[in-house]
């Protein structure tokens, strides 16, 4: 596991995008897992500005997104498939047909849910997969308790998340949908590299109990311990309770090709 801590979102973000922009250059047709939330906006935005003045090209890319809630259509603005046109796919020269978020209006979950684990592993699996953090430890919208072998599913989500979310909301958390469409944490193992990001103080106790504590689905997060290439991205903040940061910002200056 390597840990990158950053003096600002912004360094955090070109960062991340730089790791990204490595994985398109040595492999342009790569497979990215994606995460919507606050956290990527700068990745995204930087990922944006990469394609249109120095030529990143998305052209044979293909995207998997974490989640959906479910009930929110495609057009909905607190929808996952509105939120991703918005800041990224709209601006960037990836074909449509090679861009997949989970359905949260289909009539079958059962069988979409089997259909997208399915395409995963037909397009040669994740090579990049990008995740955020909840404030509860999850990943994807694998709450506190859900399984360490999970796969794709429907959800029910945790107070915590509703609370954490009804910022995106008009009548905060009474309209936040209480279900979600989400890889499990069985299928983000799956992928061959992980990069998580985090910022913020909101953030702190849980990287440090993903990073430091024991591998619980208590805190969903700590499963990547189990993976063999993780990379954490954190700021400040959101490193402030970790207890060998020193340790991690060592490492970094030690290494001679740290991004
Ligand atoms: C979103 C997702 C979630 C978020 C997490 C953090 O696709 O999978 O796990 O990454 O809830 O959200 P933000 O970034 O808004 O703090």
């Amino acid at each position: 596991m390597e840990i990158i801590v950053s003096d600002s979102v912004e360094e955090m973000s070109r960062t991340a995008a730089r790791l990204v922009a490595r994985t398109l250059n040595s492999k342009p047709n790569a497979v990215l897992g994606l995460a919507t939330g606050s956290t990527p906006l700068g990745l995204y935005k930087e990922l944006v500005r990469m394609h249109q003045e120095e030529g990143l090209d998305f052209s044979q890319v293909t995207t998997f997104n974490l989640d959906e809630y479910v009930g929110l259509t495609r057009k909905h603005p607190q929808s996952y498939h509105y939120f991703m046109h918005e800041n990224l796919f709209q601006h960037i020269n990836i074909p449509k047909q090679n861009i997949y978020i989970p359905s949260g209006t289909t009539d079958n979950y059962e069988a979409f849910c089997s259909w997208y684990e399915q395409r995963i592993v037909e397009c040669g699996g994740i090579d990049l997969q990008i995740l955020g953090i909840g404030s509860d430890g999850h990943i994807a919208f694998n709450e506190p308790t859900s399984s360490l072998g999970s796969r794709t599913r429907i959800k029910t989500l945790a107070k915590q998340t509703i609370d954490d979310n009804a910022r995106f909301f008009d009548d905060l958390a009474e309209d936040v949908p209480v279900y979600a469409i989400t890889m499990g944490v069985g299928t983000i193992l799956e992928a061959e590299k992980i990069l998580l990001l985090a910022n913020g103080a909101s953030k702190a106790k849980a990287v440090a109990q993903a990073i430091e504590g024991p591998v619980t689905s208590m805190i969903t997060a700590s499963a990547l311990q189990l993976h063999p290439d993780v990379m954490y991205i954190v700021d400040r903040p959101a490193a402030s309770a970790l207890t060998m940061s020193d340790y991690y910002e060592w490492i970094q200056t030690k290494m001679p090709d740290a991004p």
